[in-house]
């Protein structure tokens, strides 16, 4: 890692509210006028015509909460290799599973993400907000990749299959960053970053979830860190996708490739890890795992319609508001996560 991590502080920038669509004109004037005008928030040129008889465009910008927002880099004062013995969802091995091929498809799924954005660069040269996000993007998922090796070795000896997840993984993103067009992979990136940000919005404001999924001691830290900086730079790839000149076309087979290819294998991966581990399963475990399907969140129409909602042509990032969840997580974090001045690793 060879980025200087952005060391902001947390609370420096205010939640806001996306500004309101508004008519350019609510009543036409005789004469026709045309205005242009470039956002300072999103650099989005926008054209406003109105006019008696000519009222055509009315293309109205709208305030990007993301755009200016500070990405700080933290680490975690937690130890996330902490975790008891037994299903790291209490009685629910079925669970765990899945909580286990989640934490191991992060780090190299993180890594690919952050080569996918490297490689767009240059298209961000000019946008001196966006490549502060991105050097905060970096190192944000850099520590995040550390921490969740940390506790899949602790796993993998408690005999979670990490390992094997890890590896596919890696193969399945080394071959997306070879695929053509060179776009494929960060559009990939953006709808990877599109469901951990639902992932995040959905531990940090369903507590239901949380602490039926992530309440364990040591995980519960280590999963609202990582769901906080989710929801922090959720707009980074996707905007750099979109300074890349990437074409509807291109972002909606990114997203069916992580959907399909990430997302598809972290279904198979936890279904072939609660095969493996069938015989330890008993019939108390099934009726848990039932009990805790119906409450959580993170499988729900709730998420799947969210997930799908990517597919909308004028999607952003920003259409879900969060800032209010971030400035609340920034300040039940503070003691567990601290920011880090230094280099991530
Ligand atoms: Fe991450
Ligand atoms: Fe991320």
């Amino acid at each position: 890692m060879t980025d200087t991590e952005t060391a902001a502080e947390p609370n420096a920038d205010k939640a806001k509210k996306p500004v309101a669509a508004k008519s350019p004109s609510a009543k036409p004037t005789a004469k026709s006028t045309t205005a242009k005008t470039t956002s300072a928030k999103t650099g989005v040129k926008t054209t406003a015509k109105t006019g008696a008889k000519t009222t055509k465009t009315a293309t109205v910008q709208r305030e990007r909460p993301s755009a200016d927002r500070k990405i700080p880099v933290r680490k975690l004062q937690t130890d996330p290799t902490a975790v008891d013995e037994g299903w790291i969802v209490p009685g629910d091995p079925i669970f765990s599973h899945l909580l286990a091929t989640l934490s191991a498809v992060f780090p190299n799924g993180e890594d690919f993400f952050v080569a996918s954005v490297r490689r767009h660069r240059d298209a961000i040269k000019d946008n001196e907000e966006l490549r502060a996000q991105v050097k905060g993007f970096i190192g944000q998922e850099a520590m995040h990749g550390r921490e969740h090796r940390a506790l899949n070795a602790r796993l993998a000896e408690m005999g979670y299959n990490t390992v094997r997840a890890d590896k596919v993984v890696g193969a399945i993103c080394d071959r997306i960053l070879t695929m053509r067009p060179r776009t494929l992979a960060i559009a990939a990136t953006a709808a990877a970053e599109h469901y951990t940000g639902l992932l995040g919005e959905t531990a940090l404001e369903h507590e239901v979830t949380r602490k039926i999924l992530f309440g364990q001691e040591a995980v519960e830290p280590l999963i609202c860190w990582h769901a906080l900086e989710e929801l922090e730079h959720k707009n980074v790839a996707f905007d750099v996708m979109v300074a890349a000149g990437t074409g509807y076309p291109v972002r909606a087979a990114g997203f069916f490739i992580t959907t399909g290819v990430l997302a598809g294998y972290v279904a198979v991966e936890w279904g072939r890890s609660v095969g493996e581990d069938w015989s330890k399963i008993t019939k108390q475990h099934r009726h848990r795992f039932v009990g805790n399907l119906k409450r959580q969140r993170l499988l729900s129409w709730w998420f799947l319609k969210n997930s799908f909602a990517y597919l909308r042509p004028g999607f952003h990032p920003d259409d879900t508001q969060t800032d209010e969840l971030i400035e609340e997580w920034r300040v039940r974090l503070a003691d567990v996560a601290v920011l880090n001045v230094a280099a991530a690793s």
